[in-house]
């Protein structure tokens, strides 16, 4: 595995994989990889000629209050993880060839990054479609995994990449989960022994509700209760969503019928945690 740190020698490399009739697959993650991410290189691998992983703890996605100067980081780790999944190349942009002056040009998302998540953190949408938007551009075309453990983050880099008229797949992988449910995620380490035995509540709450949305009479509402109430009972979490929506647009969904997207968050301690689940009614 090579380890590129310019934008010019990533550029040529991968379009000389490209010129040698070679399909390009693309990883972008902020590192301290885990099998959730290491899912993803594997079926890059699958399906393409090489892989490049690229690894950018990137701030404009940070909100003020998070946690950008506390994210974990092991590159030596990360390294060799990339390499055992299979990818030829790891890119490593720095701070100063990413965002070399304060940023004039941005990428402003639509209603589908200032929902649920967006509500949260503000700004955070706008900040993960500008930092893709320079991968995409830097990377060329390509096709792109991303998890759909980061549900809407994947919808609006989808939206992103039709609506810039990027040469990029974009191809969605699923949640990769520990054996008790909760979903794999690099922001796990904050959780304290007492916080990580209850985490799973938030995967319990997601079945609770396709099991609430498949009762006769079940409306979207009585799934958001459903889902709730598992969460709520629970006193360590703070709920801050749990909602049925459309799969496409994240918009509420206004019926249970055909295929949903069952969204949740609550903050747990230090953590904030996320999840959702696909279901077809
Ligand atoms: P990061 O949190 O490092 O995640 C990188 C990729 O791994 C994302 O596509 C994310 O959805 C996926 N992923 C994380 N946990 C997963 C799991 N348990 N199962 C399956 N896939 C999982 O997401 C980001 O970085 C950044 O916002 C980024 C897109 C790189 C832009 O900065």
């Amino acid at each position: 595995m090579q380890l590129i740190e310019t934008v010019e020698t990533w550029r040529k490399t991968l379009d000389g994989e490209r010129h040698a009739g070679r399909t390009v697959g693309l990883v972008p993650t902020m590192g301290y990889l885990h099998d959730g991410h290491a899912s993803l290189i594997r079926r890059a691998a699958a399906e393409c000629d090489v892989v490049g992983g690229t690894l950018f703890v990137n701030p404009l996605q940070f909100g003020p209050s998070e946690d950008l100067a506390s994210y974990p980081r092991d590159l030596d780790a990360d390294a060799r993880l990339v390499t055992e999944c299979g990818a030829a190349y790891l890119f490593v942009p720095s701070l100063e060839e990413m965002y070399p002056t304060p940023v004039q040009t941005t990428v402003l998302v639509g209603d589908v990054g200032t929902r649920w998540e967006g509500v949260s953190r503000p700004g955070h949408f706008g900040g993960v479609a500008t930092v893709v938007a320079k991968l995409f551009a830097q990377a060329g075309p390509c096709r792109a995994y991303f998890g759909e453990k980061d549900y809407q983050q994947l919808a609006v880099i989808r939206r992103m990449a039709a609506d810039l008229s990027f040469p990029v797949d974009v191809i969605g992988c699923p949640t990769v989960r520990e054996t008790d449910g909760l979903a794999r995620s690099s922001r796990n380490v904050y959780l304290t022994v007492e916080e990580r035995a209850v985490a799973p509540n938030l995967y319990l709450a997601l079945l609770a509700g396709a099991a609430q949305a498949r009762q006769p009479g079940a409306t979207p509402a009585s799934v958001d209760r459903a889902m709730a109430s598992i969460v709520t009972r629970e006193p360590r979490f703070i709920l801050d969503y749990a909602a049925v929506v459309d799969p496409a647009t994240l918009a509420p969904a206004s019926s249970l019928a055909g295929d949903l997207r069952f969204l949740i968050a609550a903050r747990l301690g230090r953590a904030r945690l996320i999840d959702n689940l696909g279901v077809t009614v």
